[in-house]
């Protein structure tokens, strides 16, 4: 006879399993991005160890590093153009608004947080990209955790791919977009 204890034991294994599917299947699904597009980030550094042109710069040092090494405690503040292809003098399709800050002490990496806002005839609306940034990794994906107007709740990954580096003043990202 089975006992009310097995009963239960039984019926939580069931419902572990059946949740445990769902949880899968929902996974597969969400393997298929319903949108996805790349776009391209251009960070002109100034300030710090970045350029001296505040015309032409569209980043900025505010607080200096600590000597802890590796940039350790830097923190940048970026209205940096986002445009389609790679050339920085293309128009942009948004703008990324945002800071970033060095927080490895041993390696060289980053904390990004962002909002991309689009105001052009393509999209309107904002996403909210942020996460950890570890620069020497070929690729780093970091979470779209929101969205307005297009991009109404948006969910998603940005891998974001360092596409070309000038020194210390320039740099430009390349973000595939999968929401
Ligand atoms: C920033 O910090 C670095 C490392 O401690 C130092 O060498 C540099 O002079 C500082 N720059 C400014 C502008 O304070
Ligand atoms: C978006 O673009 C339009 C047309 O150029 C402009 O009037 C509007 O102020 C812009 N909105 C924002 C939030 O930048
Ligand atoms: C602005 O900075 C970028 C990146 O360093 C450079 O390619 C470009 O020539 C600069 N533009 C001007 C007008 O100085």
């Amino acid at each position: 006879m089975t006992s009310f204890k097995e009963f239960c034991l039984i019926l939580i294994l069931l419902v572990v399993i059946s949740h445990d599917q769902s949880v899968l299947g929902s996974n597969k699904h969400q393997k298929q991005p319903c949108k996805r597009f790349v776009v391209y980030y251009h960070d002109i550094l100034f300030g710090g160890f970045g350029g001296d042109d505040p015309a032409n710069s569209t980043s900025a040092v505010v607080a200096n590093a600590t000597q802890l090494g590796n940039f350790f405690g830097m923190l940048v503040v970026f209205d940096d153009p986002v445009t389609k292809d790679q050339n920085l003098n293309s128009p942009p399709v948004a703008r990324a608004q945002g800071f970033y800050f060095y927080d490895l002490k041993n390696s060289f990496g980053a904390w990004f947080a962002f909002t991309l806002v689009f105001n052009s005839s393509d999209y309107k609306g904002t996403l909210d990209i942020m996460g950890a940034d570890p620069i020497k990794a070929k690729t780093r994906d970091l979470s779209v955790v929101g969205g307005t107007g297009d991009f109404l709740l948006a969910r998603g990954i940005a891998t974001l791919q360092t596409d070309a580096l000038e020194g210390t003043v320039y740099f430009r990202l390349k973000m595939d977009i999968k929401l």
